[in-house]
Order: structure tokens, then C-alpha cells, then sequence
């Protein structure tokens, strides 16, 4: 009451400051106690004192403090995160942070900076990261250079800078990250680069700055973990210049398609003269691609050409022979063979997600690829009626192959053979047709992860799973079984290592008591968006220590003697179920509150039943399981006229006896 009424005569008196008063109410919500707030938003002008002086980690965005002085945090002294973003910063004065030994990250972006004094970022032992995005920096000359010795990050993309060179007595020594994005840098002069020299393992980028020119031999010798120049159209300037450097990933990525001149052998010539590891050229397009374009390319051991437009590959291309990794997602290939895998022997990646147009998976297309352990052909509209052996002929040390969301696969006995060491299996979303009684699968002895959810199978079929030894994690969400039941003999009888099972939204009603027997390693069930009915929890009473989801099911009533199944478990997820909170449940529902500390979504767990106490927390009911006054009445008059009725087959019975005697 009392701010509401001093609000109110201040309100009279000085309605703008009103509305400083109000926020200091507003709470700052806690992450971690004592360590970790977020007052973000709150219109703030000033650390609220309900902030504990041990706060580590304080996100502050979004407020207001146009002036940062060494007053303003000097509360916070074990502050080592502190984010500013937007709080329309403009003067960062003097000794600021001298009293936060241990910040080591300062988020400033966002903020129209005016002046940052030459010490304002005293006082931290270790300043790591410093964020300095959007702030109107149009030269590093205004960046502070006092105390930036541990200076590993260094952010300050989307401002107006157009050279990179910084001060001599900048420390770049320990720099890891340096970030130009979205700046006006168009010329790299050695001296810029030379500044750096200092620092190793440097990531440098110039995303989304048009460089439209490099001096010649600005970086020679020098050495990056990773360079990024995406955006450049015309990358002639940008290889030329970096002859002789050497860099683990260079991304050369583009985003519009406006007026890209297309990529040409002669624009690769500089790769020739440099060491790189990983190139991206994605939503690139090539001009006149030929079996020479990648000639430069012999050191590449990752390639990613991410719709870059490609409907095939040219037979034999020179430099890719140690390729190991390589990227053909959203392209145009009608036949996998057009990739002309032959030229890549090396390769132990491919993934080709996304194509653009229905892709014929052809006949022993990657034989050649002797020693590839991951494909990823997902989202390409791939249809076989008879899948796999002859698609994917020779792979024999595959390891992980994802044919998700494709089209109808038909599967035979069998039909992954010619990959016997496959880990892991991804079909989900793809239709599947098994055609034979045997299993598709049969044989994987190093499968471990087998995703069928949302593959239309008939999962009634027994041998399905047959000759999988090992595999643990197994998801079968939205497949049906015959007649909505789990019977005693079915499909997870052969895969007794199974850790993992995934049975949500298959449309089940009910579960055989003996379903699961032989499932005794099982760490996780999801049983979730079915329509089990609470004995249904019968199935699983062998399991213990287990993640239970039974969410959303038509579970009203628990059974006490299914109690102790619960029990037993370590996690349960019982949230948006019909259940029945009448004495007829008592047992349960006293068991749960007892046991609340087992529940996940506990807010979502509530009554349908009685109508008067729908929606409320199951863990909020308060039951007297009594007897009533009216059965009391009803009880005491029986027992009334069981006493007479007693009495009288007594005497009635004595009189007998002495009229016998
Ligand atoms: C937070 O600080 C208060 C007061 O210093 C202390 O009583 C409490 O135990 C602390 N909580 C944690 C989780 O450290
Ligand atoms: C802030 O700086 C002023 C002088 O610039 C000094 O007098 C004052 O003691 C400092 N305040 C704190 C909290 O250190
Ligand atoms: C270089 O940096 C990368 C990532 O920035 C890191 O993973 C790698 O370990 C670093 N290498 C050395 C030698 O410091
Ligand atoms: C690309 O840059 C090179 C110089 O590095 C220049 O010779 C060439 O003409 C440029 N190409 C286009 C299309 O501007
Ligand atoms: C760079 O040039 C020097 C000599 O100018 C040469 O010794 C070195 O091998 C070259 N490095 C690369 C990566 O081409
Ligand atoms: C398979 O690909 C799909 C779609 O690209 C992706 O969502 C899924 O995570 C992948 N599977 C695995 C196991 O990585
Ligand atoms: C299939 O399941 C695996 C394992 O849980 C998962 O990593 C993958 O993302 C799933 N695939 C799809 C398409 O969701
Ligand atoms: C309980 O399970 C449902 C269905 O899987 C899920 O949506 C929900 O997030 C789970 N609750 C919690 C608290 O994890």
C-alpha cells in the first residue's frame, strides 16, 4: 500500500519520476540464488537493491542508463558476466569496472556510444569478451586499449568502421575472435593484417563487408584458425590476397543471389598458394564448371557447396582426392550417380539433404567410396520400391546413414546387407513397406539407434526387429499396432538391450502385462499421447529407476497395488490426464502428494473428475474420505435392526431348544 500511495503523491507532484519509483518494484527474476539475475527490461535506472551484492551473472538489457560511472555497479564486486545491451549507453567514464576484478565479459552493443574513457575498462584482472556491436564505432581508435591484455574476443560487427587498423599499442596478443561483420571495410592493407601478427589461432571476420581489394602479400606467412569473407561477390580479390597464409576454414558463402558473376577455375588459382582445410562457397554459382575448377583444392579436406545451383559434377576432377568431408545439400541432382563420386575416394562425409528435385538413388552410385562412414540423404524426395542393398552397394564401413522424410521406401529381407556397420539408422518420417516376413534390419549387429517414428509401419509384424543385438534407443512414435493393443508376443521381444523406447502417439489403448518382460535394461519409456488407461502401468512393474512419460493418456484411476510400480521409478510424466480425484483414487492421489518430488510437469497434472474440481493441481486436493453424516444415519439404523433381528433368533432358537428337551 505504502508506494502505491507515495506514488500517488508523487505522481501529482512530478509525474516522470513516478515511473522510476514504480520499476524499482519490479523484480529482477533470480536463475541461480545468489549468482544469477535477470533484470532485463525493467526500465532501470539504476541497480535495484534487491539485487544480492554476490550477483556473478546479471543480464541488464533493455534498461536505462545513459551515464556509466565507477559508482554504478560498485556494489556488485564479484560481478564476472555483465550484459549492458541497449540501455542507451552513451559516456563510459573513467575506472568504471575498478571494482570487479573478476568480469570477464562486458556486452555493450546496442548503445550509442559516445565516449569511452581511456581507463573506463580498468579494474578487471581478465577481461576476455568484449561486445562492442551496433555502438556507431567508425574507428578502433575509440576502443579503450588500457587493460585489454586477456582481450580473447573481440565483437564489434554492424558499426562504420572502414579500416581495421588498430592502434600500436592495441594488445592483440591473446586475441581469438575479432569480428568486423557488417562494417564498411573494403581494402585489407598489410600493415592491418600485420597488427595481428601476434595473435594465433585468430578467427577473423569480414561477413557481409564488400572487399574489393587486398594488398599483395598482406597475408603472407600469417595463420588463422578460421577466415570469413561471405558476401564477397567477386572472390578473385579475396583468394589473389590471401596467397601464402594458411587457414583450418575459410567461408566464402554468399547470400543473395543479385548478380553473383559466377564462380570460375581462374577465380581459384590463389587457393593454389595457401593452406586451407574447410571451405564453404554455399548459394555460390559456378560458371563453366570443369574437371579442372577444383584443381586448387588438393589440401581441402572438408568442401561445402550448399546450394550452389549444381545438377551434376564433371567426371574425374582433379584435387579432390583427399577430400574427406563434402556438402551437396539443396542442389539439383535427378540421379545420385550425377555426383560422380569417383573423383572423392577419400571421403568419409556426404550429405545430400535437401535436394531440390526428386532424387533417383540409381544403382552402386557411391561404390566407390569405400570408406565412408556417414551419409546423410534426407529431405530429397527419394522413392524406391526395393531399397537398399543395390542404392548403397559396397558401403561397408557406413556407420551412420539418415533417409528421413523421403518418400515410400519398400524394405526387403535384409536390406541394409551391404552395410553391416551401421550405428545408426534414421527412417522417421519416410513410409516404409516392408514386403518380406523377415526383417529389413536383420544382421545390423552394431545398430544402436534406430529411428521408425512416423514411417506408416505395421508394427503387428513380430520379426521386424529380428538380429539387432545392440540396439538401445529405438523410436516408434506414430506408428499403429493391430487392434490398439501391445499383445504378450510382439516386436521388442528380440531387442532386449533396448535403453530407449519411443512409443508416443501410436494409438495405443491397452498393454499387455507381459509385454515388456523382455526389456530389462529400459532407462527411459515414453508411453506419451496414447489412450492407456491407468492398470495399463502394470506392463512396466519389473522396470526400475526409469523416465516414465504417460503423458496425456485416459489415465483416471491408479490401482493402490500398482502404486508400488510407481514407485520404483525415478521420473514420471502423469501431466494432462483425465484424472479421477474422488475417494475412489484416494490411495493415489495421498501417494503423489507424497511423492511430488518424482513428478515432471506437476502444473499440467490435474482433476477432470468430479466437474467441481476440474483443472485443479492434483497436488492442491484436499479429500476427507470419511464416512458422511446421511451413511452414518442409514449405518447406525442397520446396525439397529440387526440387533433386534439377533435377539430374536436367540430367544426363538432357546425356546426351541427347551421345548425339545
Ligand atoms: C544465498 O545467500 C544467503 C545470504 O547470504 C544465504 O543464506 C543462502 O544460503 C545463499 N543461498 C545459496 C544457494 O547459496
Ligand atoms: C569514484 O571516483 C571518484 C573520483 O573520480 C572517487 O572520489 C570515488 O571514491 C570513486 N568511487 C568509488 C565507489 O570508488
Ligand atoms: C584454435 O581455436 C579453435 C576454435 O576457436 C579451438 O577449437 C582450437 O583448440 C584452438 N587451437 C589451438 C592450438 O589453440
Ligand atoms: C575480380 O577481381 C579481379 C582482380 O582480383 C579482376 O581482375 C576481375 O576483373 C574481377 N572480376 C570482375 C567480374 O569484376
Ligand atoms: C610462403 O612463402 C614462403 C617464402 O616466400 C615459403 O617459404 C612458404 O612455404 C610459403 N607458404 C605457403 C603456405 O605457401
Ligand atoms: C536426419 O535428418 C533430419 C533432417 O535433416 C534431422 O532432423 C535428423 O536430426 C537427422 N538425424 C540424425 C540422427 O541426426
Ligand atoms: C530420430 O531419432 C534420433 C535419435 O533420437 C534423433 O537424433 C533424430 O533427430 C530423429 N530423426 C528425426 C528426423 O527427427
Ligand atoms: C511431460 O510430457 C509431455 C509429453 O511428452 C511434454 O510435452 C511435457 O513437456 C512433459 N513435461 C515436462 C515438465 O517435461
Amino acid at each position: 500500500m505504502a508506494p502505491r500511495v507515495s506514488c500517488f503523491l508523487l505522481a501529482v507532484l512530478f509525474s516522470a519520476s513516478c515511473r522510476v519509483i514504480t520499476s524499482l518494484d519490479w523484480m529482477c527474476s533470480e536463475k541461480e540464488a545468489n549468482k544469477t539475475y535477470n533484470c532485463e527490461n525493467l526500465d532501470l535506472r539504476e541497480i535495484p537493491d534487491t539485487l544480492p551484492d554476490t550477483t556473478e551473472f546479471l543480464e541488464f538489457s533493455f534498461n536505462f542508463l545513459p551515464t556509466i560511472q565507477n559508482t554504478t555497479f560498485s556494489r556488485l564486486t564479484n560481478l564476472i558476466f555483465l550484459d549492458l545491451t541497449r540501455c542507451q549507453i552513451n559516456w563510459v567514464h573513467e575506472d568504471s569496472f575498478q571494482s570487479h576484478p573478476q568480469l570477464d565479459t562486458i556486452v555493450l552493443t546496442g548503445n550509442p556510444l559516445i565516449f569511452m574513457a581511456e581507463t573506463s575498462l580498468n579494474g578487471p584482472k581478465s577481461l576476455k569478451h568484449l561486445f562492442l556491436i551496433q555502438t556507431g564505432i567508425s574507428s578502433l581508435d575509440f576502443i579503450p586499449t588500457h587493460n585489454l591484455e586477456n582481450l580473447e574476443s573481440l565483437y564489434l560487427g554492424s558499426n562504420h568502421i572502414s579500416s581495421i587498423k588498430f592502434p600500436e599499442s592495441f594488445p592483440t596478443q591473446n586475441l581469438k575472435v575479432l569480428d568486423f561483420q557488417n562494417n564498411a571495410i573494403h581494402y585489407l592493407s598489410r600493415e592491418d593484417i600485420n597488427v595481428l601478427k601476434q595473435a594465433t589461432n585468430l578467427s577473423l571476420n569480414f561477413n557481409g563487408n564488400d572487399i574489393k581489394g587486398i594488398e599483395p602479400g598482406a597475408f603472407h606467412s600469417k595463420v588463422f584458425q578460421s577466415l570469413n569473407f561471405g558476401g564477397t561477390l567477386n572472390l578473385s580479390v579475396i583468394l589473389n590476397g590471401l596467397r601464402n597464409s594458411t587457414t583450418q576454414s575459410l567461408w566464402l558463402g554468399t547470400y543473395q543471389e543479385l548478380d553473383d558473376q559466377g564462380l570460375t577455375s581462374a577465380m581459384f588459382e590463389g587457393l593454389c598458394e595457401m593452406s586451407v582445410e574447410s571451405i564453404n562457397l554455399q548459394q555460390h554459382h559456378f560458371s563453366g564448371l570443369s574437371s579442372t575448377t577444383f584443381r586448387c583444392f588438393t589440401g581441402v579436406q572438408e568442401l561445402d557447396l550448399t546450394a550452389t545451383h549444381l545438377d551434376r559434377l564433371p567426371s574425374g576432377i582433379e584435387g579432390l582426392s583427399s577430400l574427406k568431408k563434402l556438402v551437396l545439400n539443396v542442389n539439383h541432382f535427378d540421379q545420385l550417380c550425377q555426383i560422380n563420386a569417383a573423383s572423392f575416394p577419400s571421403l568419409t562425409d556426404l550429405y545430400i539433404k535437401g535436394n531440390v528435385r526428386k532424387l533417383d538413388l540409381g544403382a552402386g552410385c557411391l561404390e566407390k567410396l569405400e570408406n565412408l562412414q556417414k551419409l546423410d540423404l534426407s529431405h530429397s524426395d527419394i522413392e524406391a520400391s526395393d531399397c537398399c542393398n543395390l542404392q548403397l552397394k559396397n558401403l561397408r564401413h557406413l556407420q551412420y546413414l539418415n533417409l528421413s522424410h523421403n518418400e515410400p521406401l519398400g524394405l526387403q529381407s535384409q536390406a541394409f546387407k551391404e552395410c553391416p556397420r551401421l550405428e545408426l539408422l534414421d527412417l522417421a518420417f519416410t513410409h516404409l513397406r516392408v514386403n518380406a516376413p523377415q526383417s529389413p534390419f536383420q544382421n545390423l549387429h552394431f545398430l544402436q539407434v534406430l529411428n521408425l517414428s512416423h514411417c506408416l509401419l505395421d508394427i503387428s509384424n513380430q520379426h521386424l526387429l529380428a538380429g539387432l543385438p545392440n540396439l538401445r534407443h529405438l523410436n516408434l512414435q506414430s506408428n499403429s499396432f493391430q487392434e490398439r493393443s501391445i499383445p504378450e508376443t510382439n516386436l521388442l521381444q528380440t531387442v532386449g538391450s533396448l535403453e530407449i523406447l519411443i512409443l508416443s502417439s501410436c494409438d495405443l489403448h491397452s498393454i499387455d502385462q507381459q509385454a515388456f518382460h523382455s526389456l530389462g535394461k529400459m532407462s527411459h519409456v515414453d508411453l506419451s499421447h496414447n489412450s492407456l488407461p491407468g492398470n495399463s502401468i502394470d506392463a512396466l512393474s519389473h522396470l526400475k529407476g526409469i523416465y516414465l512419460n504417460l503423458a496425456t493418456n485416459r489415465i483416471s484411476v491408479i490401482p493402490p497395488h500398482l502404486l508400488p510400480v510407481l514407485s520404483q521409478q525415478s521420473i514420471i510424466n502423469l501431466s494432462h490426464n483425465p484424472l479421477d480425484c474422488t475417494c475412489s483414487n484416494i490411495h493415489f492421489i495421498t501417494w503423489y502428494k507424497e511423492n511430488l518430488h518424482k513428478f515432471e510437469g506437476s502444473e499440467e497434472t490435474t482433476c477432470a473428475n468430479p466437474p467441481s474440481l476440474r483443472g485443479v493441481k492434483l497436488s492442491d486436493v484436499e479429500l476427507s474420505c470419511g464416512i458422511t453424516a446421511v451413511g452414518m444415519f442409514f449405518l447406525v439404523v442397520f446396525l439397529f435392526l440387526l440387533t433386534i433381528l439377533l435377539i430374536f433368533s436367540v430367544k426363538h432358537l432357546l425356546r426351541w431348544k427347551y421345548q425339545h428337551i
